[in-house]
């Protein structure tokens, strides 16, 4: 059994504790886009891990862990990440492995990825994470970026030297600090020895691993509505967090795909800039910051919050194939009289969108329609049986099932790893 895991909404649904779950029954789990803009969070015990690169599946042992050909890898952030790891008792050798085609984030994608974003103005600001992203998308697309393999390769100084240069020119033009190029060089040439041993064609082993009858864990980071084609453009990260990349991103075909998990946040979250027509700005929306504990996981920011947005969750469910929901943080819902779901958004001449339009100045036009329902107000924390959740809270999931489509797989009441029914998967 092969699965794919997307994330619905505008991210930090709780993918990493979702993937976490589902390791058990898995046996290699593969990052195939993003970097480490992703933070994904794993509780177990009294202890939290936050993953970047590294898939969260690395908590369970002998479970292989992938960074696949889709991925840009900022090697600084992945040695900090593989020490913190290490450090925390999982041994690493032997079971994770970094695609040679993966394109590096090096350190003047991220001095152009924050000077640029200096560089706009108020109201075309992305908010990014600023760890470099989209210049190294930019770079593999426009065919001059720096992949894994190339740090291995003797004339790796030159080309740390030439990319250096033309990142000077584009740094200079923006008014901000260039770089050297030989600490450039110098900084990365001693991070070689710690490196190879993980790199290697992870293709080849994704096949082999297929071959022998090994269940893939295809993990996800960012979201449908943060993606390059799908998302609120150009409010979005620059790769396609959506099913389909997880096939580019891999070099698995899509025929080895058994399911599609999306998983689903019962409000809504975005992190950064960009439309958000939920979004509110009232105690409600502090509830469920302060509730959910709704800070970023990569660079701490608030999120902003709102209520859920059936139209967001089933234009993702469509763009990636979904056949299964998680459901997530149900229990943040639990002291909320009235909940809302989002069914439209109005424009102001009466016509409802009921899917989510490309135009984002017709969006900002728009007010979303509503469905109220009765709240449950009583705790689900600890719930470990579907059937004994508050008749309110049932009905909150269901009638967000008709309106979405897809079927209810798993269901989270809590950080914790206990906290996660498994409902229909
Ligand atoms: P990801 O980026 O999708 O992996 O999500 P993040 O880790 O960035 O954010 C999800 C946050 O919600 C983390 O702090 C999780 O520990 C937490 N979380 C996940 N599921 C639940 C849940 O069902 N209830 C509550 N209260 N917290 C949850
Ligand atoms: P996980 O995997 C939430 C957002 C940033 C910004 C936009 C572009 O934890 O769900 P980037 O640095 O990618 O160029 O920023 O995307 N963003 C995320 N928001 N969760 C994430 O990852 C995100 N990764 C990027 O806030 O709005
Ligand atoms: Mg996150």
């Amino acid at each position: 059994m092969n699965t794919v895991l997307v994330g619905a909404q505008w991210g930090d649904e709780g993918k990493g504790k979702v993937i976490d779950f589902l390791t058990e029954e898995s046996d290699v789990v593969v990052r195939f886009q993003g970097g480490s803009n992703a933070g994904h969070t794993v509780v177990v015990g009294d202890k939290k891990y936050v993953l970047h690169l590294v898939p969260s599946g690395i908590l369970h042992e002998g479970k292989h862990c992938v960074i696949g050909n889709g991925v840009v890898m900022d090697p600084f952030d992945l040695m900090k990440e593989l020490d913190q790891v290490e450090s925390w008792g999982f041994p690493l050798k032997g079971r994770f492995h970094i695609s040679e085609r993966a394109q590096m984030v090096m350190q003047w994608h991220r001095a152009l990825d924050k000077a640029e974003e200096a560089a706009r103005p108020d109201g075309e600001k992305i908010g990014t994470t600023g760890r470099g992203i989209g210049p190294a998308y930019a770079a593999k697309v426009g065919r001059y970026g720096m992949r894994v393999g190339d740090i291995l390769k003797p004339n790796f100084p030159e080309l740390v030297r030439k990319q250096v240069g033309d990142a000077n020119r584009k740094l200079k033009a923006l008014g901000a600090h260039e770089l050297d190029a030989d600490e450039m060089v110098n900084l990365y040439l001693p991070m070689v020895p710690a490196l190879m041993p993980y790199v290697t064609d992870t293709i080849q082993f994704l096949h082999e691993s297929l071959e022998a009858d090994k269940s893939l864990l295809f993990e996800g980071a960012q979201a449908t509505m943060l993606d390059i084609d799908f998302g609120t453009y150009p409010f979005v990260t620059s790769s396609n967090p959506t099913a389909g990349g997880a096939c580019t991103g891999s070099g698995v075909s899509p025929r080895a795909i058994d399911r599609v998990i999306g998983v689903l946040k019962l409000y809504t979250t975005r992190v950064g800039e960009g439309p958000f027509p939920t979004e509110l700005f009232d105690a409600d929306g502090e509830t469920l910051r302060t509730r959910g504990g709704e800070f970023g996981a990569t660079t701490g920011r608030p999120r902003r919050c709102g209520w859920f947005d059936a139209v967001v969750a089933r234009f993702a469910r469509r763009v990636n194939g979904i056949d299964y929901w998680a459901m997530t943080k149900l229990d943040v819902l639990d002291e909320f009289p009235v909940v809302k779901i989002c069914t439209g958004y109005r424009r102001k001449d009466g016509f409802v969108y009921t899917t989510f339009p490309a135009d984002l100045d017709a969006l900002a036009q728009c007010e979303p329609v509503y469905e109220e329902l009765p709240g449950w107000q009583c705790p689900t924390s600890h719930i470990t049986d579907y059937a004994e959740l508050p008749e309110n809270a049932k009905k909150y999931i269901n009638r967000i099932l008709d309106i979405i489509g897809g079927k209810l797989g798993v269901l989270s009441v809590g950080p914790a790893r206990e906290t996660t029914l498994r409902i229909n998967i």
